[in-house]
Order: structure tokens, then sequence, then C-alpha cells
């Protein structure tokens, strides 16, 4: 599976670890999941995060109380529920973390807590 070891990439970790640690979420962190947004959920929950009311299908994530569940929140991202595909395979941890911390500060939304690379469910 994935290893972090010799790839570059436990460095970024620890730096996205510590930035999360400093809490609020680093500005760096948000740009980012801004960006994964844009090019993995936009299509469907739109760019103001209202979603496709028109169709009915997809909902707004903008003033979503669900979205106070982390793990919730995890939970459909990672694994994906009917309608809403599974990431798992097309984002790394570290993306998945900044989309879900990203949405849950966005859109009218302002969850203090913030998720966690253990907060991504296993399987
Ligand atoms: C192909 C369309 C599609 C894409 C792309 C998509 N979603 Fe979804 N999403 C859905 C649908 C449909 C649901 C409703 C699932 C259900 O409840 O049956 C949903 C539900 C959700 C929910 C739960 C909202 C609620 O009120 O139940 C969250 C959170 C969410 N999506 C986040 C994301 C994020 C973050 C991305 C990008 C990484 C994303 N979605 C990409 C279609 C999509």
């Amino acid at each position: 599976m994935k290893s972090y070891l010799f790839s570059g990439r436990s460095f970024k970790l620890a730096c996205l670890s510590f930035a999360l640690f400093i809490s609020p979420i680093a500005a760096e962190t948000l740009q980012g999941g801004g960006e994964i947004y844009e090019i993995n959920c936009q299509g469907c929950h739109m760019a103001d995060g209202k979603g496709d009311k028109g169709a009915g299908v997809y909902p707004a994530l903008a003033n979503n109380v669900k979205l106070s569940s982390v793990s919730t929140t995890m939970e459909i991202v990672t694994n994906g529920l009917n309608g809403m595909p599974s990431f798992r395979e097309y984002l790394t941890d570290e993306e998945i973390l900044e989309v879900v911390n990203y949405i849950r500060v966005s859109f009218g939304n302002s969850f203090k807590d913030v998720a966690q690379l253990t907060d991504i469910p296993k399987n």
C-alpha cells in the first residue's frame, strides 16, 4: 500500500501535522483543499457548495449541519455513499484530509474542530 518512507512525503506530512496541531487550519492547507474541491467535487456540489437543486440529487454542502461530524464527513468522502463516489482510490490521505477540512470551514460552515489523518477510515 502507500509508503511514506523515502518519498519526501513524510516531511510534508510532518509539516501538515504541525500546521494542523497549531490550528486554526493553515492558509496553505485551505488553499490546497480549495483546489482539490474545484477539481473533484464542484462538478456535482457546485462552486458555491449549494449542490444541484434542479436535479435535486446532489446535496448542498453549504450550511450543512451533517458536516459537524468529522467521522460522518470522512466516511462519506473516503468510502462514498450511493451517488457520491468513493475518493479512497483517487486522492491521497492528505488530499482527503485537506478537502474535508476545507468544506467544513467553507460555504457558511465554520466547525472549529480540525480533522486529522487518523480520522480517515481504514476501510
Ligand atoms: C458524481 C457526483 C459527486 C461528486 C464528484 C462528489 N459528490 Fe459528494 N455527494 C454526491 C451525492 C449524490 C451525495 C448524496 C449521497 C447520499 O446521501 O445518498 C453526496 C454527498 C456528500 C456529502 C454528504 C452531504 C450530506 O448532506 O449528506 C459530503 C460531505 C460530500 N458529498 C462531499 C464531497 C466532496 C468533498 C467531494 C469531492 C472530494 C464530493 N462530495 C464529490 C455526489 C458527488
